[in-house]
């Protein structure tokens, strides 16, 4: 018996680093998965592929795509239980080296991408009697941070829409929480030489960077039911560095 047995979760960004892992772990639990990424390489571990999976080609910033892909998520699966706005970018700039391209570049995926998915999942949950919502934002959007402008914003308006819609979804039975990681070890951060994570592990608490698997143990605790009187929360997945 698995804890997501019967679910259907939707996951975005899936074939990046914490997406996969959360795949997978869910995998474990019996979930089906609705996998989605604007990359079309895929090399999926064997845990997807022995389970009910479907990964679709999409692009979190057209709304067009997300209504073609819940669409096709629903005929397969009949049902949406679980939504991980995962899908993200980053291109660190400063605010002076950051132009209205970059800025709208990180809008469009970090921040619409959220909005959107939010608003094509809420029919098919509601008729379900409700769901789970987990956005992805980032310890970056909850404290100021040098030469991440753009990235930060998009992840301080994440919180905000997941307080937001926490209460006007929570009548549906749908709940609403952000997970806030800190810095994980996937590659959205490869580009940063080695010596910097290393002195960025001095200031976190625990003593380490995080994994994949640290915020897919946090996606699975949000996602079941074991978190059914929790909504509208943010939860730092990142060993005590916002502390
Ligand atoms: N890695 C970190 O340190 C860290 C820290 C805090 C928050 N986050 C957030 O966690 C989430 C997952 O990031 P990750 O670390 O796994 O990075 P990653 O780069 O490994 O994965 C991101 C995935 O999103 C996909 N993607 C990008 N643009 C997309 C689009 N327009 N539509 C659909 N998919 C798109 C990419 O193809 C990729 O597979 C992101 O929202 C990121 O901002 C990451």
């Amino acid at each position: 018996m698995g804890i997501l047995d019967g679910k259907v979760a939707l996951i975005t960004g899936a074939l990046g680093g914490q997406g996969l892992e959360e795949a997978s772990l869910f995998a474990r639990e019996g979930a089906s998965l609705i996998l989605t990424d604007v990359r079309k390489d895929a090399e999926l571990p064997n845990e997807i592929v022995n389970s009910k999976h479907m990964l679709l080609t999409h692009d979190v910033s057209d709304e067009a795509s997300w209504a073609e892909n819940v669409l096709r998520g629903q005929k397969q699966f009949s049902r949406i239980d679980i939504l991980i706005n995962n899908a993200g970018v980053y291109r660190p700039a400063s605010l002076a080296d950051t132009d209205a391209a970059l800025f709208d570049y990180h809008y469009r995926v970090n921040q619409l991408g959220v909005f959107l998915g939010m608003r094509a999942v809420l029919p098919v949950m509601r008729a379900n009697g409700g769901g789970s919502i987990i956005n992805i934002a980032s310890g970056a959007g909850a404290k100021g941070t040098n030469g991440l402008f753009a990235y930060s914003t998009t992840k301080w308006a994440v919180r905000g829409m997941t307080r937001s819609a926490a209460r006007e979804l929570a009548p549906m039975g749908i709940r609403v929480n952000a997970l806030l990681p800190g810095l994980i070890d996937t590659p959205m951060v490869a580009i940063f030489p080695k010596e910097r994570n290393s002195e960025f592990v001095n200031r976190v608490p625990l003593g380490r960077i995080g994994v994949s698997r640290d915020v897919a143990n946090a996606a699975l605790f949000l996602a079941c039911d074991a978190s059914s009187y929790i909504t509208g929360t943010e939860l730092p997945v990142d060993g005590g560095y916002l502390a």
